[in-house]
């Protein structure tokens, strides 16, 4: 008995953003726009475009017991996301400093905090979550071995979606549980190393060489590739054309709607197509979890 269509378990952090012409190079100084505090991680995001679309959600995660926890936690709340199994205290919350340049292009650097004391212990103590999702999906803003905890844990049946972001060499029984691993050029050229290849039907098929079930790789403004290991078959899918504003959240947006799709039963392309849509919208809007599109809105792009 499924009660949860999604069980995120990942990071939550403070994105602290700053509008810049350009980034500075080494050693040097730009001025950049007012400062803006908005909830964000990945985990959070994840969790918080899943519930604006509609899907019963629930988090697992660490907050610091600290004014940043607090906006996490209500931006949560807010999106309907089951917040039972956010942590609080151990550290400060995470936190994230982000430039968005004028195209809207983002670069970040996180301070993990609170996420970095996310425990394999913790992951064991919240069976109770687990248990009963359709789909648990995961990044890696938390720790590697708690992310390994959470698929040593998995009840059968239970699929499990693994954004590798920011990327690190993966377990190999990690890789098996991925179905699929969602990542973009970046990730899958830094798994694949040397052998990536140049295009993405090399890395899709490289990565399922790896050992996930399935792969899609995302490709901004030209969507996404889906390879599914069952049958070999790799499909592009297009997105629709949108203005970009701030592209800060919109992979989480893409990998929430994908994973929510599948739990519904929805193939990979279909569920691909739909994401593709989430994403486009996620960009069309500044802020992570502010810009993330409900149903409605999806259907109207
Ligand atoms: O994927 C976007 C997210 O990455 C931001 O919200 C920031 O917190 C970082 O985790």
């Amino acid at each position: 008995m499924h009660s949860y269509d999604l069980l995120v378990v990942g990071s939550a952090n403070a994105d602290l953003v700053i509008g810049v012409e350009r980034r500075p190079a080494p050693g040097e100084t730009v001025l950049g726009s007012d400062l803006t505090v908005h909830p964000g991680g990945k985990g959070a995001n994840q969790a918080a475009a899943a519930a604006r679309l509609g899907a019963s959600t629930a988090l697992l995660a660490r907050v610091g017991d600290d004014a940043h926890g607090q906006l996490l936690l209500e931006a949560q709340r807010a999106a309907g996301v089951d917040t039972a199994g956010v942590l609080v205290g151990g550290a400060p919350t995470g936190v994230a400093l982000i430039t968005v340049d004028p195209s809207g292009d983002n670069s970040i650097v996180v301070s993990p905090g609170a996420n970095a004391r996310l425990t394999p212990d913790d992951i064991r103590a919240a069976g109770s979550l687990l248990a009963p999702a359709r789909v648990v999906s995961a990044q890696l803003e938390v720790p590697l071995d708690t992310v390994a905890e959470v698929v040593r844990t998995l009840p059968a049946g239970t699929r499990f979606v693994l954004n590798p972001s920011p990327p690190a060499p993966l377990p190999s029984e990690v890789l098996a549980a991925c179905d699929p691993l969602v990542l973009n050029e970046h990730e899958a050229r830094f798994i694949l190393g040397d052998s990536a290849g140049d295009a993405p039907e090399d890395w899709a098929r490289g990565l399922l060489a790896l050992g996930p079930r399935s792969v899609v790789v995302t490709l901004g403004a030209a969507g996404a590739l889906v390879a599914d290991g069952r049958t070999d078959a790799l499909v592009r899918v297009p997105s629709p054309k949108v203005e970009a504003v701030d592209t800060t959240g919109a992979g989480d947006a893409f990998t929430a709607a994908l994973a929510w799709r599948l739990g519904l039963g929805q193939d990979l392309a279909a569920a691909a197509a739909y994401a593709v849509r989430v994403g486009a919208a996620a960009v069309t809007r500044a802020g992570a979890q502010e810009s993330f599109p409900t149903a409605e809105e999806v259907s109207a792009l």
